[in-house]
């Protein structure tokens, strides 16, 4: 990848006694070492099943695939416009077909959700999730291509974003991606549990929750110290509530059984049902195995509590 090596300063190892001929030799062993760990995790191949778990969990079909050809049985052929401040963003078609990615290699696969590149090296916007994608595992990369691929191939041709100059330009997001985005894999933190480090990976990783529950800067970027704290501008423009642990403002009151009825049903604690954007996460969630809903709900109840007010969506259902 092109995830530069740390600048090291220029030493002259002459001084320090060694020949020519020994720093070439160890060069060459330097060079050899960095070609073994830029090969290292080997992309070895991906489990079908275990792929359709993680393409479900990670809602790719919903943003991929407009809601006319949902009903036709028509998936991932892309088209659904997303309305956003600096204009109208179209997803492309992500089925196997060579209209879509069927043409990839999983090396472009992983770099598009790791790095947010497309396999000419240009830069993705982050309307596509990656910022929260690059978080998967590579072995989670690699199930979820294995599964990708045994979809139906739909030939259609991806249609132009309507944005503004500035939005528009996949050069100028390098400068963006510099500020805004991080690539790598979720680390466990080996102070917590295994059932709090899966929660932490279904929420930022797979479920990409943050993406809508956390606010974004005036440059669309997600406020880091206003995690999961809702906002009042979400997507297309509706409200997204504070799922913090803060008792007033936010979900503090919940328990875990809470919890799994929302993401199992989409119900409420007050027997209402989510609506919106909400609606279509619950279609992510709802296959979850009850491990992996508990995990969230633990997760979640540890976050730090946020104190933010979200007047409640109007536009339900
Ligand atoms: C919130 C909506 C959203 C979700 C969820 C989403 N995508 Fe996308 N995706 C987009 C948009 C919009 C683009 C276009 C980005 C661009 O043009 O820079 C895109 C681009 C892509 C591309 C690049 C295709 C190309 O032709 O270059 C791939 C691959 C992709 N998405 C795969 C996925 C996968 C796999 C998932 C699920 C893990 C997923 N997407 C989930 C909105 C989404
Ligand atoms: C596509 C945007 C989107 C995504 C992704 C999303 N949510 Fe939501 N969420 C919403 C919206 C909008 C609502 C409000 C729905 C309503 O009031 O009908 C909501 C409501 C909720 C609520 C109810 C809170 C309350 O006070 O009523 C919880 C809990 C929740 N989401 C958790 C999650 C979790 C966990 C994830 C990730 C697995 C997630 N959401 C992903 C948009 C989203």
């Amino acid at each position: 990848m092109s995830q530069a090596f740390p600048q090291t300063k220029k030493i002259d190892l002459r001084k320090y006694g060694m020949s020519s001929c020994k720093i070439l030799l160890s060069s060459i062993a330097l060079v050899c070492t960095l070609v073994m760990l830029a090969q290292v995790p080997a992309l070895a191949s991906g489990d079908i099943a275990k792929g359709a778990y993680i393409f479900k969990t990670a809602g790719c079909t919903g943003c991929h695939t407009r809601d006319e050809d949902r009903k036709n049985g028509i998936l991932l052929a892309g088209g659904r416009a997303f309305k956003t401040p600096f204009g109208t963003y179209y997803s492309p078609n992500i089925s196997p077909d060579p209209s879509g990615i069927g043409t990839w290699s999983k090396e472009n696969f992983l770099n598009a959700l790791r790095h947010g590149i497309n396999p000419d090296g240009a830069n993705y916007f982050p309307v596509f999730p990656y910022v929260s994608y690059t978080k998967m595992s590579d072995q989670d990369v690699l199930h979820l291509w294995a599964y990708m691929k045994t979809l139906k191939p739909v030939a259609r041709k991806n249609q132009d974003h309507d944005v503004n100059i500035i939005f528009g330009s996949r050069f100028l997001m390098t400068f963006w991606k510099l500020m805004n985005f991080q690539a790598g894999a979720l680390q466990p933190d080996p102070d917590k549990d295994k059932t709090w480090n899966r929660g932490r990976y279904l929420v930022d990783a797979l479920g990409h929750c943050g993406e809508c529950h956390t606010p974004r800067d005036s440059l669309g970027a997600l406020k880091g110290g206003m995690y999961l704290s809702g906002t009042s501008n979400g997507p297309d423009g509706n409200t997204v509530p504070n799922i913090t642990p803060d008792k007033k403002t936010g979900i503090g009151g919940w328990t875990v059984d809470d919890f799994d009825s929302l993401l199992s049903m989409g119900m409420l604690p007050d027997g209402d049902f989510v609506g919106g954007s909400m609606g279509e996460a619950i279609e992510n969630t709802e296959s979850l195995t009850d491990t992996d809903r508990k995990a969230i709900a633990i997760y979640l109840k540890t976050i730090p509590a946020i104190s933010q007010k979200i007047e409640k969506s109007k536009s339900k259902k």
